[in-house]
Formats: C-alpha cells, sequence, structure tokens
C-alpha cells in the first residue's frame, strides 16, 4: 500500500514483512515540524542520535543524554501519524547490562509514544537485543560504520574493506538478526559485504553509505535537503539548499528592517483606519448605558 494513502501508523511488523519487497524508505527527523513534512513520504522515522551533530553542533554523537533523545522522539511521535517511529539509545544508556539497557528502551516507549529503539552494536549487543525483544522492545540494530564507537575506531571511515573486517561487519549481522533484531541498519560498509549481509539475513537491512541491495535506505534529512552542510558525507545525494534557502532569507529580512519597509501597518495591532474607528466606536459604546446602545 502507498505510504501517501494510508490512515494507520505502520508497524514494525510489517517492516519486518518487508524483507526483499518495496524498497523501505527511511528519513531522520527530530522536530515536529520536520516529522509533518516527511511523514507522508517515508515508511519509517528515525529520531536518531546524529542530531548531537547536526542539530546541536557537538563534534560526534556522544554527549547526547537519554533525555535529549525522549524530548525528540515525544516531538516527533507529535508530527507524524503514519510513519513507524523508531528513536535512538544514546551512548552510555545500554552498553552496561541488558537490564540497563531495558530501562531505557522501555522509557523511551513509555515516554514518546514510539514504535521501537535502535542501537549501535552486533555480537556484543546479542544478549541485550534479545533481552530487550523477549520483553516486547522492538530493536533495529545498526552495524558497520558505528558513530558511538568512532573514538575506539579512530574515526568515521568505511568499513569492511579486508576480509577480516568484513567477516566481522557479516557476523555482528547474523548475530543481532539471530538475536531478534526487527531490521539491521548498516552504515558506510564497503557495497559487497553490504550486499552479502542483504542476502543472507532474512530481516530487512536499511543502508546508509552502504548498498542499493538494502532492503531500505536511510539518510539524515538535514544532510539530504542541505540544512547541515559542515561536511557531506560521500553516501548523501543533496536534493536541495535549505541552508543556503534561509540564508537568503535571512538576509531579505534584515535588508527590509534597516531600509524601514518591514514592519509595515498591515503587522502592527491598531494602526489600520477600520481597525481603529471599530475599537474607538467599542469604547463608545461600552461607556453608554445599556437601553442606548445601537442594535446590530
Ligand atoms: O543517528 C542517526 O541518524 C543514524 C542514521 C545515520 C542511521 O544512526
Amino acid at each position: 500500500m502507498s505510504t501517501l494513502s494510508r490512515m494507520s501508523r505502520i508497524s514494525v511488523p510489517e517492516i519486518k514483512a518487508r524483507k526483499g519487497g518495496e524498497p523501505l524508505v527511511c528519513l531522520t527527523a527530530y522536530t515536529t515540524p520536520v516529522a509533518k513534512a516527511i511523514d507522508p513520504h517515508v515508511d519509517l522515522i528515525l529520531v536518531g542520535d546524529s542530531l548531537g551533530m547536526v542539530l546541536y553542533g557537538f563534534e560526534t554523537t556522544l554527549p547526547v543524554t537519554l533525555e535529549m533523545m525522549i524530548a525528540h522522539g515525544a516531538a516527533v511521535m507529535r508530527g507524524a501519524s503514519k510513519a513507524c517511529v523508531i528513536v535512538d539509545l544514546p551512548f552510555g544508556s545500554y552498553h552496561e547490562s541488558p537490564e540497563q539497557a531495558f530501562r531505557a528502551a522501555s522509557r523511551v516507549l513509555v515516554e514518546t509514544g514510539a514504535s521501537g529503539v535502535k542501537l549501535e552494536g552486533g555480537r556484543e549487543m546479542a544478549e541485550t537485543i534479545a533481552f530487550l525483544t523477549e520483553r516486547h522492545i522492538p530493536v533495529l540494530a545498526h552495524v558497520g560504520l558505528m558513530p558511538q564507537s568512532v573514538r575506539q575506531s579512530g574515526g568515521y571511515r568505511a568499513r569492511g574493506k579486508s576480509d577480516e573486517d568484513a567477516a566481522t561487519i557479516i557476523a555482528d549481522a547474523d548475530a543481532a538478526a539471530a538475536a531478534g533484531a526487527f531490521a539491521v541498519v548498516i552504515e558506510g560498509t564497503w557495497e559487497p559485504v553490504a550486499r552479502k549481509i542483504s542476502q543472507r539475513l532474512d530481516v530487512p537491512t536499511i543502508g546508509i553509505g552502504a548498498s542499493p541491495a538494502c532492503d531500505g535506505q536511510i539518510l539524515v534529512t538535514e544532510d539530504m535537503t542541505g540544512l547541515f552542510s559542515d561536511f557531506t558525507p560521500r553516501f548523501v545525494k543533496r536534493y536541495g539548499n535549505l541552508g543556503g534557502e534561509i540564508a537568503a532569507i535571512a538576509a531579505s529580512y534584515g535588508d527590509d528592517v534597516r531600509a524601514g519597509r518591514f514592519p509595515t501597518e498591515a503587522h502592527c495591532f491598531g494602526t489600520l483606519e477600520a481597525e481603529i474607528d471599530q475599537a474607538v466606536n467599542k469604547q463608545v459604546s461600552d461607556k453608554l448605558p445599556k437601553d442606548d446602545r445601537e442594535v446590530g
């Protein structure tokens, strides 16, 4: 069914059932207006912890807190009525133990109303993924380039070039799917490796800098629209220049204010003649005894 004509929210089982079918269209959102704008056109909205870099200007996603994710998750849920909304668990909120992950994930689900959570990791997170899914918390896994691990991996380099690294990522994806993840995001990974993972998993893969063979694709909306342009990863296709448009609009506004073209009478209260007459008449009428007031 086309996402445009749908009334109810797309569920996690429906996302899972899209394995090998029509490609899943996924984007990130962090706010109500962006969620509203993209909702009719996507299957899944990810409230990604990329908001730390894109929205808050941090250098990495590491300073993002659970409170931030919950606030933005709730904002996105207020704007999206059709897409399946998934919220990222931020760094440090799930690594300690499956129990810690459950506490964080259940807060996300209860306080935002989202359908599931995403976490980074494969084999090392398999126990946690199983713990959550056995307790009715849908999990979207994330393998390959994992931004929460940049301190250890040494940067944002594409993964899977060597045979050894390819085998690591494949094992991570296998473990995440076997543990119960309903889908697996593959980020920044050598194309043949992402293709191979997509062929072997029985749950959908969602690629970002991965492969057209993935069952779906995701981009960060701010990258794709040109709202965030500090750097543009090679895997991003830019569909617009919103950052440039906002700058041009701000410049026009500045010109108008400096030249006295804004505000005009139309933008002020009590300045238009008709409005003034109406207000004066009302004041006079309010002062008259009830019987002397005009009718109508
Ligand atoms: O945080 C995020 O936005 C993500 C996507 C890039 C998949 O994890």
